[in-house]
């Protein structure tokens, strides 16, 4: 058996670390970044602190934030013109998953012209290594700063198109918790949710072993005891852990898959713009009750990683305490509990599980999956 692990060139961690940027750049002898955000965060001081460190130390930039939450092919093929009309020779991404997929995109195909198109990337296997990407997240979050993945929605076929490609990691991820600070305790928590379900997921999919348990273990640990204090409270330290931990989450799963969690979500944000984090944070706790039938054992090592007392229980106890232990964190962060709550239409549920069949994140799912089973998932999440 072998095994493969990709990860960033160079990351960085800590509060102020944005001040590493420009040496970074310029240590590839790069002049000009195209600086990918979106204009919500452009109302914020962020990206003034990040435009900030680049302008200290004379490192050029263009600015494009035409993005939206779930990312279209046309939010890439904008930034695309603006790369190519002011020749830049990197890309700063500043943002969530939004902008950090977005600029992921833009530097594959400034690399891979042949692929501008960007519906071809779901397919693609690329030639080239993308233009130097140095990613600053500001969510905590999709990990999108240290996966091989990015996620665009192609609006023409109303589907998030999952793209896979070493080619798209960033060189360089600069996890800044000082970045994260000011997020609001919606976009807080169910970031947050997002990190926890790429380590529950990451950890029971097929492809898991020794060294991406080691990294989705203390991933869930991490995020479990303190996603509450960082969501609601604010508290800096803990909001630092699931910054921290959502990297080391990313380190993980983008190394062997997810699984229907992240399927059924993926439908939901084509079809219904659902935020990412919301859509697994509501479906976590019945597909982990789906799951957990099969991996049993593994369910108590997730419930002694919460710290939760799991000696003595039987197969189907292990697996409803962790399921319940998910859903009451999710409650306590305020998430919506059921997809009638959200506005899915219930007719839609068939359309919804026709996709998510099919979608890229279907195949590591540690239980064999049919349509029916997905579409009775999520009439179980209906109401
Ligand atoms: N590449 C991957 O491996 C990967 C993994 C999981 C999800 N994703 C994708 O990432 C996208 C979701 O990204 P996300 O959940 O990070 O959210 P996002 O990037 O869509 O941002 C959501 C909202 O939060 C705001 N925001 C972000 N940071 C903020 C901050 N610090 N303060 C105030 N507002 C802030 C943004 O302006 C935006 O309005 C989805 O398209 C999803 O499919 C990608
Ligand atoms: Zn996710």
């Amino acid at each position: 058996m072998i095994n493969r692990i990709i990860l960033n060139e160079t990351s960085y961690f800590g509060r102020g670390s944005r001040e590493k940027l420009p040496e970074e750049i310029k240590a590839r002898n790069l002049h000009k970044a195209l600086l990918v955000t979106d204009n919500g965060l452009l109302k914020t001081d962020i990206v003034e602190l990040v435009m900030r460190t680049l302008e200290k130390a004379s490192v050029g930039y263009v600015l494009f934030s035409d993005i939206h939450p779930n990312p279209s092919v046309k939010n890439v093929q904008d930034g695309l013109k603006v790369a190519k009309e002011y020749n830049v020779d990197c890309v700063v991404a500043v943002g969530g998953g939004s902008s950090i997929d977005t600029a992921k995109a833009i530097a594959v195909i400034m690399t891979n012209p042949e692929n501008e198109d960007v519906v071809s990337l779901e397919t693609a296997t690329t030639k080239n290594k993308a233009m130097p990407l140095f990613a600053l997240p500001t969510t905590a979050g999709t990990a999108a700063e240290v996966t091989i993945n990015y996620v665009i929605t192609d609006e023409s076929r109303t589907k998030k198109m999952v793209c896979v490609d070493p080619h798209d990691i960033p060189a360089v991820a600069i996890i800044d918790p000082e970045l994260m600070q000011g997020m609001p305790q919606n976009i807080a928590a169910t970031t947050g949710m997002d990190a926890l379900t790429h380590a529950m997921e990451g950890y029971i999919t097929k492809a898991a072993w020794l060294m991406t348990d080691m990294f989705h273990l203390n991933a869930m640990s991490l995020i479990y005891k303190n996603l509450e204090k960082a969501a609601n409270d604010k508290d800096a330290n803990a909001i630092d852990q699931v910054g921290y931990a959502q990297y080391i989450a990313g380190m993980g799963f983008s190394n062997v898959g997810l699984g229907i969690v992240h399927s059924m979500a993926h439908s939901l944000g084509a079809y219904f713009d659902t935020p990412h984090g919301l859509a697994n944070a509501l479906l976590l706790p019945h597909v982990l009750r789906f799951n957990g039938k099969v991996c049993p054992d593994l369910f108590r090592n997730m419930g002694n990683a919460f710290g939760l007392e799991m000696n003595g229980l039987s197969d189907e106890e292990a697996v409803n305490k962790v399921a319940d232990a998910v859903k009451d964190l999710a409650i306590k962060l305020h998430i919506p509990q059921t997809l009638k709550e959200i506005g899915v239409p219930k007719e839609m549920l068939p359309t919804l599980a026709e996709q998510a069949i099919n979608d890229a994140c279907t195949p590591g799912n540690p239980r064999e999956v049919t349509k029916e089973d997905i579409l009775a998932i999520y009439q179980e999440a209906y109401e």
